[in-house]
């Protein structure tokens, strides 16, 4: 279903937005600003680039003398948590709130700006007294509370390098990014709320920073009070530490190079390492802001939701930055879509006035199975705007969401982008015409273009490889500690002609609009959540009984893909439905929930090339009863 988004070119099927929302749009006229933008970037960029304080001028906007290692704003001296946090403090905003935040329990909490940037400042100190200074890196591995923010925005304000692992990954998953960052500080928490059920954040912590030894401190906040293991000497409550003395709420902001690096967040890619993405402080700052203004519009009377986990790129950019940058009113809830009852969502946008929304389309179909009449019972006039991100969105969920939540009223914004590019890259604004299941058209600045292996533009309605052709100042600049990697991974298919590989494949219609089939490596979309295969199948050789394994991805209904999973078993080891559960569990506990394959299959040899290969490839077509292609590489 999401494989193959939907066929182009129907304009039958065009939606216009309303005059309300063209008449508040920040950008009245797309045509005018891409040209402008096409035609002279530089000045472009440099125009959005002075809605940020900088600390000193940058001298050149884009150097390029380094390619693929480009660098943005060359000279500028910037700190992305001024501009998010010092700045408004001098100005009205100061008492305007930032964040509202509902624990799943339906607790809450209120921070201005003001607040937040004492609460940052704190923990900026407390984090200068475990010795972390700039450059450094800090894994933080929480739930979705106010102090992953807090913690985040204090690693920026102290230069410190800050990689967040998402907390539905499990012990082998954040031994290993915790390893590859050589993060001598992790902060946790006891646990998170989901469902009702503790999800036991520390316990799995003590368990990686075993298998890691780097950390030598660990910062736990308290959250759900039971009881956990504190190691001494290594192991502080978040709480004591912020009630000493030298968590005062001054903490001096760190002058950082325009190109110096902010954050590291782990993807996956086409090998079982994980891939360190790296941004940096300027151009991440510039970009982030610029594409929320433009894109969801967002003004000083919004509020804002992106209920994204802020453990992923959508989280860091459009929870954590880009928001507060613009001094927006932001929204976050702790919990799952559904507890206690599937209105929860939908409650939480009738009592907290959300105004624009933003989601993923896995949570679309998951709530509408439920029906229409759960989000009926809500008064949901207060919404203008939603939008949807991770996967290509059916149009089914398109049109539910369009009409059950939005009354027709509030146009989505379809936006692709990746953990890569920092932020939106296609995406309508609010003033495009909606092709439901279309991201529509490059934004102002962005050069994307589908194309063949030969790089020829591929005429409308055809397959091909999606690229960008210039380079933006999202983009990432590295990947962690392997700068061949991300030579190879992004700039090689294309290197005499400077373009941007993307990963996806997608066609273009007769209006130029691209339509996103899916992801040509090996790299699966699950509920939205990107895994590598190599990922899942490592996770089951390091168990006992398992020899060799295959991940694919298969096409499904509610999570746009599932994994299935072929394993030859080592001998003396038997296949039986308890094998195929422990295995689960063992994925589960090893690498993650959101990792563990929907149906393993126990096979006594698995499709290979010459070279030894597994051909993912005739697993999947023969797991759909497809033809299987060319086998000429076959070796058995
Ligand atoms: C991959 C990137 C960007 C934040 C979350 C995902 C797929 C993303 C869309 C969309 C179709 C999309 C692509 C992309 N994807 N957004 N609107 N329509 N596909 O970030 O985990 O780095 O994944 O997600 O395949 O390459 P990510």
């Amino acid at each position: 279903m999401t494989d193959a988004a939907q066929p182009p070119v129907n304009t039958a099927e065009l939606y216009m937005p309303s005059p309300e929302v063209v008449e508040q749009a920040i950008v009245k006229d797309y045509d005018a600003l891409y040209r402008r933008a096409a035609e002279d970037p530089e000045s472009f960029w440099a125009e959005q680039a002075e809605t940020l304080e900088w600390f000193r001028r940058w001298d050149k906007v884009l150097e390029t003398a380094r390619a693929p290692f480009y660098q943005w704003f060359v000279g500028g001296k910037i700190n992305i948590a001024h501009n998010a946090l010092d700045r408004h403090i001098k100005t009205w905003r100061k008492n305007k709130i930032a964040l509202i935040w509902e624990g799943e329990a339906g607790d809450t909490r209120t921070y201005s700006y003001y607040r937040l940037w004492q609460e940052v400042n704190k923990f900026g100190n407390v984090l200068r007294s475990l010795g972390v200074r700039k450059g450094d890196r800090v894994t933080i591995y929480m739930g979705r509370v106010p102090e992953l923010m807090i913690a985040m925005l204090a690693c920026a304000k102290i230069g410190a390098v800050h990689s967040v692992v998402y907390g539905g990954f499990s012990e082998q998953a954040l031994a290993d990014r915790i390893e590859d960052a050589q993060s001598r500080v992790l902060v946790t928490q006891d646990g998170a709320w989901l469902r009702g059920q503790i999800v036991e954040l520390k316990k799995i912590a003590d368990e990686a920073v075993r298998r890691s030894p780097v950390v030598e401190h660990v910062v736990v906040l308290k959250r759900t009070g039971h009881e956990v293991a504190m190691e001494p000497d290594r192991d502080y409550w978040w709480h004591d530490l912020m009630a000493l003395p030298i968590a005062s709420t001054k903490c001096e902001t760190e002058v950082m190079d325009a190109e110096d690096p902010l954050f590291i967040l782990y993807t996956s890619g086409t090998t079982g390492k994980p891939k360190g993405i790296l941004h940096t402080h300027g151009g991440y700052a510039v970009y982030v802001s610029t594409t929320l203004r433009y894109v969801f519009d967002l003004k000083d009377e919004d509020r804002w939701w992106c209920a994204a986990d802020p453990g992923w790129i959508t989280g860091h950019s459009y929870i954590v930055y880009a928001p507060t940058i613009l001094g927006a009113t932001s929204f976050m809830y702790e919990g799952a879509p559904t507890h206690p009852y599937p209105n929860r969502w939908w409650k939480l946008v009738e009592y907290y006035g959300i105004t624009v929304m933003y989601t993923a389309p896995t949570a679309i179909r998951g709530l509408m199975r439920f029906g229409a009449a759960w989000p009926n019972r809500h008064d949901l006039s207060s919404l203008r705007l939603l939008g949807s991100v991770g996967e290509p969105i059916n149009p089914e969920a398109w049109k539910w969401f369009y009409e059950v939540i939005g009354k027709k009223r509030c146009p989505i914004m379809d936006t692709w982008w990746q953990t890569e590019t920092g932020g939106f890259m296609i995406a309508p604004l609010p003033i495009t015409p909606l092709k439901p299941g279309s991201a529509t058209r490059p934004l102002p600045g962005i050069i994307a273009d589908v194309v063949d292996e030969e790089g020829n533009s591929v005429p409308p309605g055809q397959d091909g490889l999606l690229v960008i052709k210039q380079p933006w100042p999202g983009m990432l600049r590295t990947i962690f500690g392997d700068a061949e990697r991300y030579i190879r991974q992004y700039w090689s298919k294309f290197a005499e002609k400077g373009w941007y590989l993307t990963g996806d494949s997608a066609r273009k219609d007769e209006d130029g609009y691209i339509w996103i089939i899916g992801r040509i490596d090996d790299v699966i979309k699950v509920s939205g959540y990107r895994l590598g295969t190599a990922e899942v199948e490592s996770g089951l050789v390091s168990h006992p009984a398992v020899a060799e394994a295959a991940a694919i991805g298969l096409p499904d209904e509610l999570k746009g893909n599932i994994i299935y999973a072929y394993c030859i078993l080592r001998q003396g080891y038997e296949a039986s439905p308890a094998l195929e559960e422990a295995l689960k569990n063992h994925v589960r506990h090893e690498v993650g929930p959101i990792a563990v394959p929907a149906k393993i299959e126990f096979v006594s040899a698995l499709p290979k090339t010459r070279s030894g290969k597994i051909m993912r490839r005739v697993l999947k077509a023969r797991a759909l009863g497809q033809p299987e292609g060319d086998l000429s590489t076959l070796e058995e």
